[in-house]
């Protein structure tokens, strides 16, 4: 029997393409070979897609993009095709499952998985429409308030917005406050503003990474995130709870953990851990979610869950914070990439 072709992608058009470098190697290391054709496809930061046929650690280290392991290509919209074309050697490619392993704009924000369900390639993780929507950060807040869950109090704006009316209608939010853009990841743009005078910095900021931004009240407490694993049937893992010293979990604080640490399972007691993956799991519903997300949330000193946002396709190394919650409940990575694999081709 053939076995099955995967197409893995890595890199993005994204200030995130270093992540989804590091995410990507991990992933492609705990692919079952022996099961599927692995094909990997790097996609470079201006945006352009490559073959490549190199070695997995020049991936990691960015050095994959050379000449002689790169080819251009392009996936065809064509439904027949159900692949790409090498556009060097005209070939035809067909391939079984899409693996977007990437984050931020252009490849975690449904674009990609929209031209997967144009071309009809069964793909893993969420589809065009709920990508699109957790990548929002206002359009997830509204969805998720409307179901009656609290999100924080916010309030955001457009470029064009005079920066007068800005500050003149965040007056009523209580510092500090966070800006953030609202289509971004990986704390790039964000500002927690301790006080009014620091805010038209922030504002410039989040500005340089979207037209749009949120102005949003700090929640009292610490994060808490929850794995999400399954299409209609859900697999829920141990919930984890982030210790920061001071500050927030900016992008060094992320990588590094230089000063915040991962507490696995959260140390709160299980009845209220338990009522947090049920919150968790409602967002997933709510936010049309499937194949798998982390669900991120605040937990405040008077037992509030707070939604803060759900990642699409979250870090994904072997030691990342989506992998650890599922191990805490017995699976191995190989098995979480097994589980993609299949709830991928079940959408198909
Ligand atoms: N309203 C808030 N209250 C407290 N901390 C927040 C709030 N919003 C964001 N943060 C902090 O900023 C970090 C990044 O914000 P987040 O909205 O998760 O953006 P990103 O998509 O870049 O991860 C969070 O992990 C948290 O530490
Ligand atoms: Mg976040």
């Amino acid at each position: 029997m053939q076995k099955l072709k995967i197409a893995c992608f890595f890199g993005g058009c994204s200030s995130e393409y270093d992540v989804s470098l590091v995410s990507a190697t991990s992933v492609i290391r705990n692919i079952d070979q022996t099961k599927y054709d692995l094909i990997m496809i790097g996609i470079t930061k201006e945006g352009d897609f490559y073959l490549y046929n190199g070695e997995i650690d020049k991936i990691e280290n960015n050095q994959w993009f050379q000449k002689d392991t790169c080819q251009k290509i392009t996936i065809s919209t064509n439904r027949s095709d159900h692949g790409f074309i090498n556009l060097e050697t005209n070939e035809l490619i067909r391939i079984d499952l899409a693996m977007p392993i990437l984050h931020g704009r252009n490849g975690e924000d449904g674009r990609l998985q929209g031209l997967f369900e144009l071309a009809h390639i069964p793909f893993i993780g969420c589809g065009m429409t709920s990508s699109a929507i957790c990548m929002d950060k206002v359009i997830a807040h509204e969805l998720v308030r409307a179901k009656g869950i609290l999100v924080p109090k916010f309030h955001s704006f457009k470029r064009t917005d005079e920066k007068s009316m800005i500050l003149e209608e965040s007056k009523d939010l209580t510092y500090p406050v966070f800006v953030k853009p609202i289509k971004a990841g990986s704390s790039f743009g964000i500002t927690k503003v301790l006080k009014e005078a620091d805010l038209e910095n922030a504002i410039d900021l989040a500005f340089q990474y979207d037209d749009s931004i949120t102005i949003e009240e700090n929640v009292e407490g610490f994060e808490v995130g929850c794995a999400v694993l399954g299409n209609e049937s859900l697999t829920i893992g141990e919930v984890d709870e982030i210790e920061l010293q001071d500050g927030f979990f900016d992008y060094e604080e992320k990588y590094t953990l230089k000063t915040s640490k991962i507490i696995l399972p959260a140390r709160i007691d299980e009845k209220e851990r338990n009522r947090i993956q049920k919150t968790a799991l409602e967002i997933y519903q709510i936010l049309g979610c499937q194949g798998f997300a982390r669900v991120d949330m605040f937990y405040t000193p008077d037992k509030k869950i707070v939604f803060n946002e759900v990642n699409t396709i979250p870090g994904c190394t072997s030691h990342s914070r989506y992998p650890s919650m599922l191990k805490e409940i017995g699976y191995d990575f190989r098995d979480v990439i097994e589980e993609w694999i299949k709830l991928g081709l079940k959408r198909g």
